[in-house]
């Protein structure tokens, strides 16, 4: 089962993580981090980017992109590769040749999940993946029907996601169709999964993914395959957790020497 934490706010869990996470370097410099795009990783971010400014290095550490969109210019901002250099690779520190992102290129797409399957393993995975999830449901760009042994592969976006990320564009012709992303089985291989979620457009796919049934048309629900899964949320995105008291009193008499 996962471990469910709620905390008081999307600051309060990004700084939760991140000193897991600089707690982790500390021991392992060579750390390879899975980092995921949207919105709702972006407190984990600035506070190890705090963390950073403190003085903590991060100099070896690896990061490991979940996907990327399809066909948008090379040096796009809202391509994928762009929102990881300014979030994660540039405050942290990072050596740019340790920021990994599936290539999205028209040229050569083919080829652009196998690429960066061999560019994952050859390297030894990822210790620690961070994940979002979709109103839809969808962890990475794993929309609904993803199957759950899925490697890295192009994919097409639902319109839901779209009109999600038009946001983020100037308009919604302009967000991509097609995504490259890493499967549900490559997810899975990673070694600790946290996956967070705030507020409450986010209950049920959080509910569905953590205490409903295993069904690829809820792929968050993959979740429940992991030995290793944390899953911190704020109060309105725990709302539709059944068992969310046992959650709880699993958090209070929780032994010091666990960590998450
Ligand atoms: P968000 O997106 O963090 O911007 O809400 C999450 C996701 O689509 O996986």
């Amino acid at each position: 089962m996962a471990e469910v934490i709620v905390v008081d706010s999307a600051a309060a869990a990004g700084e939760l993580v991140a000193s897991h996470i600089v707690r982790e370097v500390a021991s392992l410099p060579a750390y390879t981090l899975g980092v995921a795009t949207g919105s709702t990783p972006l407190p984990v971010y600035e506070a190890l980017a705090a963390h950073a400014r403190a003085g903590v290095d991060f100099s070896q550490v690896s990061a490991f992109a979940l996907d990327e969109y399809v066909g948008l210019p090379a040096g796009h901002p809202e391509s994928y590769r762009a929102v990881v250099d300014r979030h994660v690779a540039q405050p942290l520190g990072l050596d740019p040749r340790n920021v990994h992102v599936p290539d999205g290129s028209l040229a050569g797409i083919e080829t652009a999940g196998q690429r960066y399957e061999d560019a994952l393993s050859g390297h030894g995975g990822v210790d620690l993946q961070l994940l979002g999830i979709g109103a839809t449901g969808h962890l990475g760009f794993n929309e609904p029907g993803s199957s759950f042994g899925s490697l890295t592969r192009v994919k097409t976006l639902t319109e839901r996601t779209r009109i999600d990320n038009a946001r983020f564009f100037a308009s919604l012709d302009e967000v991509p169709i097609h995504c490259v992303t890493q499967g549900l089985g490559t997810i899975l291989r990673a070694r600790h999964l946290v996956l967070l979620a705030f507020g409450e457009g986010k209950a049920d796919a959080v509910a569905a993914a953590v205490e409903g049934p295993l069904t690829a048309s809820m792929p968050g629900s993959a979740i429940q395959l992991h030995a290793h899964v944390t899953v911190v949320l704020d109060p309105a995105a725990a709302s539709g957790l059944e068992h969310r008291e046992y959650y709880q009193w699993a958090q209070d008499h929780k032994p010091d020497w666990q960590g998450i």
